[in-house]
């Protein structure tokens, strides 16, 4: 069975990428009337505890989310879409106090009108077990479904949504070597079912083919259906290992992320113009740190 848990890495830098489009995405969805539905196909637990057990054994938050918080920027210094971010995991939170994070169910749900849904995949147990738990503390009936199914699969059953509007989020571990290939045949196929979904896919940037692999196929994919993609990148170190004074190999942890998304709104590539830039200068680790940001139209 799988050994990632999130709980591990929620807040992480990759996390303030991904939650932060996934804000933006889920506003602009929410200003059309039309019913919305929202599959995200590698929910994870829902909520995290940010001084828990899990998360202060890594500790990954401090060089994420809680590293912006302690930039303590100056009022209207930052971009939107990145405020609009800090303030939704705030909303979690008692004033001041930074110890829950929400993961994408929660971010999600807290942006949906009466009449969209939320489907929710989770295949690990012990995962699938806190989804459902922590969704139930919602109580927020059919509006909120959670599947303990393999959400590559699980999807093609859903779609197309029956008011044809969706956003379908795929957050794969990428424990498993398979997972950079699914995610891509999973898209492929949702084209062809519903073409004007809008597809959000997040993928680590390592130094292995598969990793590079995903963007370059989603843009072929994005251009043979004619549709519009946005990739949007975060690096905050070198991907290069190093050696400790022991002569003991230290691997970098994860260095960059991106977000491929397809059929983005028209206003994401502005609003990740202005807040890209503004998190590699604050995430940075090195002289490495950037971040890119391309699209077709
Ligand atoms: C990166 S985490 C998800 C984090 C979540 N999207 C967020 O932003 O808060 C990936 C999750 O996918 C689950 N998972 C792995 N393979 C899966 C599959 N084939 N279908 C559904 N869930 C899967 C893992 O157990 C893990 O909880």
């Amino acid at each position: 069975m799988f050994s990632y848990r999130h709980a591990f890495h929620a807040g992480n830098h990759a996390d303030v990428l991904k939650h932060m489009v996934l804000i933006a995405i889920m506003r602009h969805l929410a200003q059309k009337d039309t019913a919305l539905t929202v599959f995200d196909t590698h929910a994870g637990a829902g909520l995290y505890r940010l001084d828990g057990d899990y998360a202060e054994t890594s500790g990954e938050a401090a060089e994420g989310f809680l590293r912006l918080i302690a930039a303590k920027p100056l009022p209207n210094a930052l971009a939107p879409v990145i405020q609009d971010y800090l303030d939704l995991v705030a909303s979690f939170n008692t004033a001041g106090s930074h110890k829950i994070y929400p993961g994408s169910p929660f971010i999600v749900q807290s942006l949906l009108r009466e009449r969209d849904k939320l489907k929710l995949f989770e295949l690990h147990p012990t995962d699938a077990k806190t989804l459902s738990a922590n969704v139930a503390q919602l109580a927020a009936g059919r509006q909120v479904a959670v599947l303990r199914e393999d959400g590559f699969e699980g999807l093609k059953k859903f779609l197309p949504p029956p008011a044809r509007r969706a956003l379908v989020l795929s957050d794969p571990s990428y424990e498993i070597k398979t997972d950079y290939a699914r995610v891509v045949a999973m898209v492929a196929d949702s084209l062809t079912r519903f073409a004007t979904g809008t597809y959000a896919v997040w993928y680590p940037l390592i130094p292995r083919p598969e990793a590079h692999d995903v963007p370059r196929k989603l843009k072929t994919l994005a251009a043979k259906a004619g549709k519009a993609w946005l990739n949007a990148s975060l690096t905050v170190k070198s991907s290069k290992l190093t050696a400790n004074d022991a002569g003991e190999v230290i691997r970098p942890g994860l260095p960059a992320s991106g977000m491929f998304v397809i059929n983005p709104p028209h206003t994401l590539k502005a609003a990740l113009g202005l807040a890209l830039p503004q998190l590699a200068k604050l995430l940075g680790q090195d002289k490495h740190a950037t971040s890119t940001l391309e699209s077709a139209a």
